[in-house]
């Protein structure tokens, strides 16, 4: 008899850029076979268009409105959904988080996220290490108000932290082993 993970309500994955929230996530599919979204390539598919050339063209605000619809479209579905990392910036998105699935923030320092990130081109927000740091702060206490749990990347790789997060949503009853 072979067993299969199985996920019992959307988890959302959120955290700054560069927390590794999108490969946490892909890992998670490819190890434990678990269903994944990536919200800002879910929006690049919808949209027709990169998240740069998005931003160039109806800039943060109107990214946002699109992200919205995106999360609320994602919300209802059992798999691990990596957000965004300004998700958290609107109280539309802050309830759906709250209320539609368990919520994890994977934390990380600007510097660490500005060493994995590499070139900052692809991410709009992310300006400079100094810009990335007080965005960070700024951000921060929104990560914990939306998160039922936080795992802290800092020096971790993301094998580590996907097997850490598959433990977290296990002992929560979240993945349930499935014999068939
Ligand atoms: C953003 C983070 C990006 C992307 C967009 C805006 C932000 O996602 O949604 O560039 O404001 O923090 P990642 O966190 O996956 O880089």
């Amino acid at each position: 008899m072979n067993s299969k993970s199985v996920l019992k309500r959307p988890v959302f994955v959120i955290g700054f850029m560069g927390s590794g929230k999108s490969s946490v996530a892909a890992t998670m599919s490819k190890k434990f076979g678990l269903p994944s979204i990536e919200l800002d390539a879910y929006i690049e598919q919808s949209q027709g268009q990169s998240i740069s050339q998005i931003f160039d063209e109806v800039g943060d605000a109107g990214f946002r409105e699109i992200e919205t619809a995106a999360l609320a479209d994602a919300a209802s579905r059992p798999a691990i959904i990596s957000c965004g990392g300004g998700i958290v910036t609107r109280p539309e998105n802050r309830k759906i988080l709250q209320e539609h699935g368990f919520t994890v923030c994977l934390d990380v320092s600007a510097d660490e996220a500005a060493s994995r990130i590499g070139d900052f081109r692809s991410r709009p927000n992310f300006q400079s290490v100094e810009h990335a740091s007080r965005l960070l702060q700024e951000r921060h206490p929104l990560y914990e108000a939306c998160a039922d749990a936080m795992i802290d990347t800092n020096g971790k790789t993301i094998d580590e932290v996907a097997d850490e997060l598959f433990c977290l949503l296990e002992s929560k009853g979240i993945i349930e082993m499935s014999r068939h």
